[in-house]
C-alpha cells in the first residue's frame, strides 16, 4: 500500500524523504512525491515534486533530492486506489493558494459527497483522489490553527487515513493524524519523523511511538506533541524498536524474498525457544490462566491470503492436537457475516503486518460482540498487537519481500505452540507427548536449513516450469493447507494462473482442466493419506499431466508415480506443513526470477493491506 514519510529537522530534507520512501518501495506503489516547506522567501511557500513510476525518476528530477532546498517535509509512494496512477493523481496535493499540502494512506469513504459540496463552495478540483478533498477541506477550516482545523477535518470525514500535512505559513513544522491506518513518530538527535511503516526510519531512529487512532500530532525539529480529537495536549509513550538496519537490507541475496527464506531457520527458532521452559510449552504471554485455556470450547480463526493458510493449517493441526474444534474465516468475509459463536470462543486474529485492514476489523467486531481476541502478530505495536486482549508475537523480524515465507513460517510455529498449550490445559496430551513435540519442534530449524542445502534441484526443475500457463497444486489434509500456500506464492510472484485443490475435489468438475503437460504439484506427507494422495497424481498423470511430488524422505513409492520428487526432512506429521512450504517457497522464487519478473515487488500488490 502507499507509504509516507516526514522530516523536520536541522539537514536538508528531500533526501531524507527520499531515502525512507526507498524503504518503503516493498508495500508497492506506482507513483511518488515529495512536499518540502520553503522558509526562506518573501513568503514561506511549499515546493512540491512528483512523477509517476518508480522513485528513481523521482531521484533524477531532484538530483537525488539536492535540488530541493529546505528541512521540513513530507514524502509518499502511491499505490493507486482513486484515479488511475498518474503524477496529477500522486500526493502530496495542494489545498487551494497552496497554502497546505498533504499525503495520505487510506481511503476517505465520502469523499464524493465533500467534493461536490466543496465544487458548489468554489474549490476546484485539479486530480480524482479522495486525498485532495482532505486538503482543501484543511484550506477551508484553517485559520491559523492547525490542530484546530485537522479536528474539524476528522469529524467532517469519514474512512480510514493517515495523514502527513505541511502548511506553508508554518514552516519546520509537520503535523500528523491517523484513524485505522498505521503512522508512527519517530524522535531522534538530527530531527523528528513520521512514517506508515518502521524500515523508512530505523537508519535514523529506533526511539518511536506508534500514534494511537484518532491521534494529531505535530512535530518540530526539536519537539514532538500530541493531541486527541477533542484538542487537549496528551502525553504518548515511545519505545525502542529492536529491528537492527541490517534486518532491512538484502545482506548480499539478490532478492528480500530469498534472504527472507534463508531466515527462516533462525525466525523459526526465535519463535518457538523463548516460549519453551524446561522442555514445556510455556504460554503465560498470553495472559489465560491454564483453567482459562482449558474452557476455550472452540477456536475461530480470521486471516487474509497466506495467513489464512496458517489458520487452515492449524484446523487441522489443533483439531487433532488439543480436540478442540477450529473455525476459519477470511476475514473480509468474517467482519460482516454476523458470525455466530459460541460462549466460550477464543478468536484469534493472525497477521504479520497487524494492520491489515479487514483482520482488524474483524478483531473489531470479535470485540464488539463479547469476545476475547488473541492476535498472533508480527509488527509489536501495531494496531491488532494493540487492540487485541492478548498477543503472541512471531518474531520474524522485518519482512520486506510481499511474498511473505519467513512471517508465515513463524505463525506455523506460532500455532504449534498454541495447540500444544491447549491440548495440555484440556489434557488431551500428556507430559510424554508434550515432551515429543517440543523436542521435535526445536529440531525444525535446523531440518529447515538442510532443505535449503538442496535448493539447487529446485532451481533446475523451476527454470523447466517457468513458461507454465496454469500449475496445480493438491493435498489432502494438512498438505491441503500447504497447497494452498504453495499457489499464492506462486501465483503472487510469477503470474502464472494457479489453484489448490483438495485432492478429492478434482473429480468433482477441476479434473477437466488437466492436459498434456501441465504440472501438477502433488503434496503429501501424511501417512493415512498418502495413497489415496498418490491415486490422485495417477489420476492426473494418465490425463497427461506432469507431476511432481513433494513427500519426506521414506515415501519413496512417490517416485513410481511422479516425473520428479522433492523430499523433505522426516518430521511429526503434525508439524510437515512447516518443511513442504520451503520447496513450495523456492519453487515460486525460481519460476519467477526464471521469468525475469520482480520477485520483491509483484505488480498489483502491496506488503501491507491497510485498505479494504
Ligand atoms: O500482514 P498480514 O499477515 O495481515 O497480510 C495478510 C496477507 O495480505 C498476506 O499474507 C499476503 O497474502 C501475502 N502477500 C502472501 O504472500
Amino acid at each position: 500500500m502507499c507509504g509516507i514519510v516526514g522530516f523536520t529537522g536541522r539537514q536538508q530534507a528531500a533526501p531524507i524523504l527520499l531515502d525512507g520512501l526507498e524503504k518503503l518501495e516493498y508495500r508497492g506503489y506506482d507513483s511518488a512525491g515529495i512536499a518540502v516547506a520553503q522558509a526562506g522567501g518573501a513568503e514561506p511557500s511549499i515546493e512540491i515534486v512528483k512523477a509517476k513510476g518508480r522513485l528513481k525518476v523521482l531521484r533524477e528530477m531532484t538530483d537525488d533530492g539536492r535540488s530541493v532546498s529546505g528541512t521540513c517535509g513530507i514524502g509518499h509512494t502511491r499505490w493507486a486506489t482513486h484515479g488511475e496512477p498518474s503524477v496529477v493523481n500522486s500526493h502530496p496535493h495542494y489545498a487551494k493558494n497552496k497554502r497546505v499540502a498533504v499525503v495520505h494512506n487510506g481511503i476517505i469513504e465520502n469523499y464524493q459527497e465533500i467534493r461536490e459540496k466543496l465544487t458548489k463552495e468554489g474549490f476546484s478540483f485539479v486530480s480524482a483522489t479522495d486525498t485532495e478533498t482532505v486538503a482543501h477541506l484543511l484550506d477551508k477550516y484553517y485559520t491559523g490553527n492547525p490542530i484546530e482545523a485537522i479536528s474539524k477535518v476528522m469529524f467532517r470525514v469519514r474512512g480510514s487515513y493517515a495523514l502527513g500535512i505541511l502548511f506553508a505559513d508554518r514552516p519546520g513544522e509537520i503535523y500528523a493524524v491517523r484513524k485505522d491506518s498505521p503512522l508512527i513518530v519517530g524522535r531522534s538527535e538530527q530531527g523528528n519523523f513520521i512514517a506508515s511503516d518502521v524500515p523508512a526510519i530505523l537508519k535514523y531512529t529506533r526511539d518511536v511511538c506508534f500514534i494511537p487512532n484518532l491521534e494529531i500530532v505535530k512535530l518540530t525539529a526539536v519537539e514532538i506533541h500530541f493531541y486527541n480529537v477533542d484538542q487537549e495536549e496528551v502525553e504518548e509513550t515511545f519505545s525502542e524498536i529492536n529491528w537492527d538496519t541490517e534486518a532491512a537490507e538484502k545482506g548480499g541475496f539478490a532478492h528480500f524474498m530469498l534472504k527472507e527464506i534463508y531466515e527462516q531457520p533462525k525466525a523459526v527458532r526465535d519463535t518457538i525457544s523463548p516460549r519453551i521452559s524446561d522442555g514445556h510449552v510455556d504460554l503465560e504471554e498470553l495472559g489465560m490462566s491454564r483453567e482459562e485455556l482449558a474452557k476455550v470450547s472452540r477456536l475461530q480463526m480470521v486471516a487474509c491470503g497466506s495467513a489464512y493458510h496458517v489458520c487452515m493449517t492449524a484446523r487441522y493441526m489443533v483439531e487433532q492436537t488439543a480436540r478442540v474444534p477450529v473455525d476459519v474465516d477470511l476475514a473480509s468475509e468474517f467482519r460482516y457475516r454476523n458470525p455466530v459463536m459460541e460462549k466460550d470462543t477464543l478468536v484469534i486474529v493472525v497477521s504479520q503486518s497487524g494492520e491489515t485492514a479487514d483482520s482488524l476489523a474483524a478483531l473489531r467486531e470479535a470485540k464488539k460482540l463479547g469476545y476475547r481476541v488473541l492476535g498472533i502478530v508480527n509488527v509489536v505495536g501495531s494496531s491488532i498487537a494493540r487492540e487485541a486482549d492478548s498477543v503472541f508475537y512471531t518474531w520474524a523480524g522485518p519482512e520486506i519481500s510481499v511474498a511473505t515465507t519467513k512471517a508465515y513460517s513463524t505463525q506455523l510455529a506460532a500455532v504449534y505452540l498454541l495447540a500444544i498449550g491447549l491440548g495440555k490445559a484440556k489434557g488431551v496430551i500428556g507430559e510424554a507427548q508434550e515432551t515429543q513435540m517440543v523436542e521435535e519442534l526445536l529440531r525444525l530449524p535446523e531440518k529447515i536449513e538442510r532443505i535449503l542445502e538442496e535448493k539447487e534441484r529446485i532451481q533446475w526443475f523451476a527454470n523447466k516450469f517457468s513458461h507454465s500457463k496454469d500449475i496445480f497444486f493438491i493435498g489432502r489434509g494438512l498438505d491441503y493447507a500447504s497447497s494452498l500456500e504453495g499457489s499464492l506464492k506462486l501465483k503472487e510472484i510469477s503470474y502464472i494462473h494457479s489453484e489448490a485443490y483438495a485432492a478429492g475435489e478434482l473429480k468433482h468438475g477441476t479434473i477437466s482442466l488437466i492436459e498434456d503437460g501441465i504440472l501438477v504439484v502433488g503434496v503429501a506427507t501424511q501417512k493415512g493419506l498418502f495413497e489415496k494422495l498418490i491415486s490422485n497424481m495417477v489420476e492426473v498423470k494418465s490425463r497427461g499431466a506432469y507431476v511432481l511430488g513433494v513427500t519426506s524422505y521414506g515415501n519413496y513409492s512417490m517416485e513410481d508415480v511422479a516425473n520428479y520428487t522433492i523430499y523433505v526432512p522426516k518430521t511429526m506429521e503434525c508439524f510437515a506443513a512447516s518443511l513442504v512450504v520451503v520447496p513450495l517457497q523456492l519453487l515460486a522464487y525460481y519460476v519467477a526470477l526464471g521469468k525475469g519478473l520482480d520477485v520483491d515487488k509483484p505488480r498489483n500488490l502491496a506488503k501491507s493491506v491497510t485498505v479494504e
